[in-house]
């Protein structure tokens, strides 16, 4: 048989050769023409599709050999050379989507290929599934040359009888074109979200709560912790002041300060506290925190607000930009706290809306939104009182829902 080689492993020409094919190695395009494609998403070999579609179409083969996705993707959508599929690994859900391309590339190679191999029994399964399509073992040249007498090597025929240029106009036309950009973009996001959840599906609920934390254990007590820029703390503190958590003989505490923003509001408009007290969970934070504010009433501890033993009984808690990153809920943090607060103690803390929660793209940066309802169940199970949904506003543009709560008397 006349045999592309589109790029094959070691030896396999000779192999082939030796069983009598009469085999052309088609190599791919020069190094400068990938360097073109280095982005994330491309594909690699996709650079080597037109040269691999016109060596195959300028010959007569009765057989190309592809061993990449993109090779295998140029041999079948460009030429109607027939074409047998390998593929080097076992093709696992994660590979399949590492490029962009790569998927819908190796879904229409496999769906028009004339036979697709795996190399042992383990790629057999995980073809069927991702490829829908039913592949040979075959490895070596003793077992492709059997594939290349058995497989029906027939020339593939045009499925339209419009030629291409009309068909993209008419894709442009009627604006399919754009349409199949936004799904491969959506597609694009699907994946990458769905391999988020399945990390985590893998995760045990320990290690997500310990890669929460990573995120804070590291801050350091600068703006990336106010959205990148100074916020003013008077939206916050006006809301608490008002709410009461503020008083002459009041102990104030606040959950994650920060590098201050709220302590230092507090200073600057001399807002009245007996003494207040941070906690934060990076020591940097609390190294900051203690050279800017030496005051004697004024202390900061490093912890977990979900685990710390206070040594003192509180008046107010106060959390900013705080319980909304806390894995899964703020209910433990409340539930730690809770004993510490005395009898009509006031609890203010900011959260966002909603019901979305997720990991940003960071992978330890969680983010949740909550209903009122979720808010109100658990403030019932840690044995506080809603005193008031409010709203406040850190930057006039950015609503946040304020929660006010109470100890019981
Ligand atoms: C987004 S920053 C908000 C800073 C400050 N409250 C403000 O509004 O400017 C969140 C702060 O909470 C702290 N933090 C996060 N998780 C914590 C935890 N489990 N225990 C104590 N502090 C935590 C972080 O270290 C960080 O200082």
């Amino acid at each position: 048989m006349r045999v592309a080689l589109i790029s094959p492993p070691d030896g396999l020409a000779e192999a082939l050769a030796a069983r009598g094919h009469d085999v052309r190695s088609i190599a791919g395009a020069p190094p400068a023409a990938h360097a073109l494609f280095r982005r994330r998403a491309y594909e690699p070999g996709l650079a080597d599709a037109p040269l691999v579609a016109w060596r195959l179409s300028a010959d007569s083969f009765d057989v190309a050999h592809a061993f990449s996705p993109a090779h295998a993707w140029a041999a079948v959508a460009l030429t109607r050379v027939p074409c047998v599929v390998s593929l080097a690994e076992t093709p696992s859900r994660r590979w399949l989507v590492a490029q962009r391309y790569r998927l819908p590339m190796l879904l229409l190679a496999a769906a028009g290929a004339a036979a697709v191999t795996v190399p042992s029994e383990a790629g057999v399964d995980p073809c069927r599934r991702y490829l829908l399509r039913e592949p040979v073992v075959a490895a070596d040249g003793e077992s492709l040359d059997r594939l290349y007498a058995q497989a029906p090597m027939v020339a593939r025929t045009p499925k339209t009888l419009l030629p291409p240029a009309a068909r993209q106009w008419l894709r442009e036309l009627f604006g399919l074109e754009a349409l199949y950009r936004r799904i491969s973009v959506l597609e694009q996001r699907l994946d990458e979200r769905l391999d988020r959840l399945e990390t985590q599906l893998h995760e045990s609920h320990d290690d997500v709560r310990d890669r929460s934390r990573a995120r804070w254990r590291e801050a350091r007590p600068d703006i990336h912790l106010t959205w990148g820029g100074e916020l003013p703390g008077e939206p916050f503190v006006e809301k608490a002041e008002a709410h009461g958590a503020f008083g002459a003989s009041k102990t104030v505490l606040e959950v994650g300060p920060g590098y201050g923003r709220l302590l230092a509001t507090c200073v600057e408009r001399g807002v009245e506290f007996g003494s207040y007290i941070g906690i934060d969970l990076s020591p940097d934070n609390i190294a900051h925190l203690e050279s800017r504010f030496p005051q004697p009433n004024v202390r900061f501890v490093e912890g977990d607000v979900e685990q710390v033993a206070l040594d003192e009984d509180v008046d107010s808690l106060i959390a900013s930009l705080t319980f909304k990153h806390l894995f899964p809920s703020f209910e433990q943090a409340l539930r730690n706290l809770r004993p510490r607060m005395r009898p009509g103690a006031v609890a203010v803390f900011d959260l966002i809306e909603g019901e979305r929660r997720f990991f940003e793209p960071d992978g330890v940066t969680y983010i949740r939104w909550y209903t009122r309802a979720e808010v109100e169940a658990i403030l019932a199970r840690v044995s506080l009182e809603l005193v008031a949904f409010d709203e406040v506003r850190h930057l006039p543009e950015q609503p946040r829902l304020l929660v006010v709560a109470r100890a019981p008397e």
